[in-house]
């Protein structure tokens, strides 16, 4: 594995091939923890791994440098999958001063028995020269938390960007030019809409911060470093960022005995009869939540239907529901149908959650009672028709 990424710094991380769950978020192509070595008059450890795999962190140091060598650690972002193994680290190198800002340090005060450590508290911009090289600090509060920073190096126009531009990818490659780009694009997708989501405005703001640097390698603390095609992770970042959506509409339903399923494949007809609008029929059970944000990440217009289940909507439209609440994707227009035997109550549901999280509803909802008749089929239909000439003009727009 090629962990060089010029003749001072290296990558000195650890690939985990086998995290499926990552808080919630299904990494199906395990993920990577990824920390740097600058070996310059300074020597200077950029970011840490989960406390599990600490002792391979140390490992790959030791190989690249006695551990007492060590002058600084870098905390550019305190989550847990970054600082857990701190505690360790911070004993394993006796020499070390942890470099951060002073929310940052706050933080991991609050997790670690951080008494015995050496501080050296940074502002936003402010310089620190560990040799030929200098370490430009660059405060980029929400993305992913509010101590989060960049760590630019402007002699090699080199940006560590923390969890930005990252991608929970596993493999034994660390460059974007040794993998196919449109896999790693998935992947940032992804990432983008279960972990950043919901910061587009400060996510716009950290880009025009970087527009101001010159930069060639993009160090990330999640899969693969960007040496070749930052032009086109940049220009998806922006995209994301501004929430511009993609021509579809998307169906989110849960059935018990295939009516509410009837329904939402009437609405997936509808969509499809107009020319340009492509559609995603997904149903909650089978689709985790993981892949229901990302299709709900570049997506104007949704319809969610659900089968009533003792008076309420199915579970897992629920758990959809409140995830999607917190990511906040740029849906507007929305439509709500469903079934029910003898209580009414999933279509009421999805109705106030609509109220709170400021989906539009494009006509009232279709409602039927066991068994979806000729007249519940056409209006979802018409329903489908109505989303996909709103997305169509939203695409416009
Ligand atoms: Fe990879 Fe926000 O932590």
């Amino acid at each position: 594995m090629n962990t060089k990424i010029n003749d001072k710094i290296s990558w000195v991380g650890y690939v985990d091939w086998n995290v499926r769950d990552f808080h919630g978020y299904q990494t199906e192509h395990g993920a990577t923890y990824n920390a740097y070595l600058i070996q310059d008059e300074k020597t200077v450890l950029v970011d840490t791994v989960k406390s599990h795999f600490a002792s391979e962190l140390i490992k790959n140091i030791s190989e690249l440098t006695p551990l007492d060598k060590v002058d600084y650690v870098i905390c550019n972002h305190a989550e847990i999958d970054h600082s857990s193994s701190l505690p360790i680290i911070m004993q394993k190198l006796p020499n070390a001063v942890l470099v951060c800002n002073a929310s940052c340090k706050k933080a991991l005060s609050a997790y670690y028995d951080t008494s015995e450590w050496k501080w050296k508290i940074v502002e936003n911009g402010e310089m620190l020269k560990i040799g030929e090289k200098t370490l430009h600090f660059i405060f980029t509060p929400m993305v992913h938390w509010p101590e989060s920073m960049f760590t630019y190096v402007p002699e090699d126009k080199l940006l560590f960007s923390m969890d930005a531009f990252g991608q929970h990818l596993a493999s034994s490659e660390r460059f974007d030019d040794e993998l196919q780009l449109n896999d790693i694009l998935r992947e940032a997708k992804t990432y983008y809409a279960n972990i950043v989501m919901p910061y587009g405005n400060q996510v716009l703001k950290t880009l025009t911060a970087a527009a101001n640097l010159e930069i060639n390698t993009i160090c990330t603390s999640h899969g693969v470093i960007w040496r070749k095609n930052l032009p086109a992770i940049l220009n998806a970042y922006k995209r994301w960022a501004s929430g511009e959506i993609e021509p579809k509409v998307l169906i989110l339903y849960d059935s018990m005995w295939e009516s509410t399923s009837r329904l939402a494949k009437a609405v997936y007809a509808g969509v499809l009869e107009i020319p340009g609008i492509s559609a995603q029929l997904l149903h909650v059970r089978r689709t985790s939540l993981t892949e229901i944000a990302t299709a709900a990440m570049d997506c104007g217009c949704c319809a969610v239907g659900s089968a009533t289940l003792n008076t309420l909507q199915m579970p897992m439209i629920s758990a959809a529901m409140t995830y999607l609440q917190g990511l906040r994707p740029p849906i507007k227009h929305t439509f709500a149908f469903g079934s029910y035997g003898w209580g009414k109550g999933a279509v009421e549901e999805i109705s106030t959650w609509f109220e709170k999280v400021k989906w539009t509803p494009i006509q009232d909802p279709v409602k039927c009672i066991f068994r979806p008749d000729a007249d519940s089929l056409e209006k979802c239909r018409e329903a489908g028709r109505i989303l996909a000439q709103k997305a169509l003009e939203m695409t416009k727009n």
